[in-house]
């Protein structure tokens, strides 16, 4: 933990896109291009309040279940939010890292990916992470899988090296919106000690104040990690 209560490490479950589309009767690709605005603009606010680490879940790997069209319209707009946030990343020394498996990605999507991650890689003051085809589940399996011929004890840190971003730290505040209460398979070791806020409000609708209001609701909590004051 850092000054003043600002979380550390900050992850948002960014749900709600397609319902704010349909309710105002427009397609779900309109709403997750709303959200991509959003994403854009709470990104800066959440690394200019002091918050050092922010992930963020723009595709899990159960989403391929989703219709081909809306698949191919999310892969176009994640490349083109590569390229439009590209400098903001290198001016304000926020190192880009990618969760999860992009193989079955594009392969031009696979290549900005892999290039914004070597070009931020020096960069030290913010870490954004974007999980993509990320999967709690299969990224705990993948760590054990990669251990399995070890003749170590596996300890905790011993696992967590062999996840897909060793360096994650801990999740201080999670925050889903979209009205559901759930952690839909997103850093589940990660945030085993997070404060997790919910709220109804769809991703494209999430504004500054309701990033203060998340930001409030962390900094009134007493956090004892099993510990008794
Ligand atoms: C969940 O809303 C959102 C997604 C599956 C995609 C998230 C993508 C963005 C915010 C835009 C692009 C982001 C990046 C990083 C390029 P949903 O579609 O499940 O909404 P619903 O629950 O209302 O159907």
């Amino acid at each position: 933990m850092q000054k003043n209560n600002i979380p550390y490490h900050v992850a948002i479950i960014m749900d709600g896109n397609g319902r704010w589309a349909e309710n105002k009767n427009m397609p779900r690709s309109i709403g997750h291009e709303q959200g991509l605005k959003t994403l854009s603009k709470i990104t800066q606010k959440v690394f200019e309040v002091g918050v050092k680490n922010l992930s963020v879940y723009a595709f899990s790997s159960e989403n391929w279940k989703r219709p081909k069209n809306e698949i191919t319209h999310l892969m176009a707009l994640f490349e083109k939010a590569l390229e439009s946030n590209f400098q903001y990343m290198v001016d304000n020394k926020i190192k880009f890292n990618l969760l999860g498996n992009i193989k079955k990605f594009p392969s031009s999507l696979q290549k900005k990916i892999r290039n914004l991650e070597e070009i931020t890689q020096k960069n030290k003051d913010f870490n954004f992470y974007l999980a993509a085809n990320y999967g709690s589940k299969e990224e705990l399996a993948f760590a054990a899988d990669t251990l399995r011929n070890s003749s170590r004890k596996i300890t905790e840190s011993i696992f967590k090296n062999a996840f897909y971003a060793p360096n994650l730290p801990d999740v201080d505040l999670l925050i889903r919106t979209g009205g559901e209460t759930r952690l839909s398979n997103f850093l589940l070791w990660q945030s085993a000690y997070a404060e997790i806020y919910f709220t109804k409000t769809l991703w494209p609708d999430f504004k500054t104040t309701h990033l203060n209001k998340a930001l409030e609701f962390f900094s009134r909590k007493i956090r004892r990690f099993g510990k008794i004051y």
